[in-house]
């Protein structure tokens, strides 16, 4: 099977020395990426900015943008089997970059930000041939928030993690998630480190898969 595999944050920039971004390291992506690989699967890995090796074998794809996430994701998805959006895409984007460096003042400065795309939500609604599996990060009410976005982004899954704990989500080498599925199912999978996390899950997308 094919898979394409977002992972890490995006930057949006503010000027040519700053940017606005997450803590997103890329982990949790570049594990799926890895699991998926080692299953014999094709993998198209494409990454934000992430101080992680790109595993061999994945065709690998460098973005920085929200915007250039979008185009490359929607470029990838017309040959993929499934695609699993596990980059924490920027929501937001300076409503225009300086090509300049800003200069500080002395008064408050305020930055106006617009909204990026939103891509899950931009891709096909219907007669699409891939399995699309979302990722959800929350700090609160994470079962009715993720089941929102498992309706408003058309997933076919949502893996969602709780990512106000400190040992566990974004940055760290574990996590723990629950998979809300379209027919109302759910399942957890207890805190593992992201590795074993990322074979469970590409385990069941494997099995969603051969049931298309
Ligand atoms: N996502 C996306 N495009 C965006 C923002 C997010 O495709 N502009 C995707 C993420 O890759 C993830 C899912 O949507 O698979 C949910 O992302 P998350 O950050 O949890 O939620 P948001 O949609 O950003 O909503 P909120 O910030 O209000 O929780």
């Amino acid at each position: 099977m094919r898979f394409v595999v977002t992972a890490g944050p995006t930057r949006e920039a503010i000027d040519p020395v700053r940017f606005i971004s997450n803590r997103s390291s890329g982990k949790m992506g570049y594990a799926i990426a890895e699991a998926a690989l080692a299953r014999g699967h094709e993998v198209t890995l494409i990454s934000g900015p992430a101080s992680l090796a790109p595993p061999p074998h994945a065709k690998f794809i460098s973005v920085t943008s929200a915007d250039e996430l979008h185009h490359a994701v929607h470029r990838a998805v017309r040959t993929c089997d499934v695609l699993v959006m596990c980059a924490a895409v920027s929501d937001y984007r300076p409503a225009a970059a300086a090509t300049r460096k800003t200069k500080k003042r002395q008064s408050p400065f305020a930055l106006k930000l617009i909204r990026t795309r939103d891509i899950l939500a931009s891709l096909p609604k219907e007669n699409r041939r891939y399995l699309v599996v979302g990722f959800a990060a929350e700090t609160h009410d994470l079962k009715s928030n993720a089941q929102k976005k498992l309706r408003k982004k058309n997933c076919d899954m949502i893996v969602a993690n709780d990512v106000s704990r400190s040992d566990s989500g974004m940055e760290s080498d574990a996590n723990e998630v629950v998979i809300f599925f379209r027919n109302g199912e759910t399942e957890k999978i207890s805190r593992a480190s992201k590795k074993i996390i990322a074979r469970e899950l590409v385990k069941k997308i494997s099995k969603c898969l051969k049931k298309v």
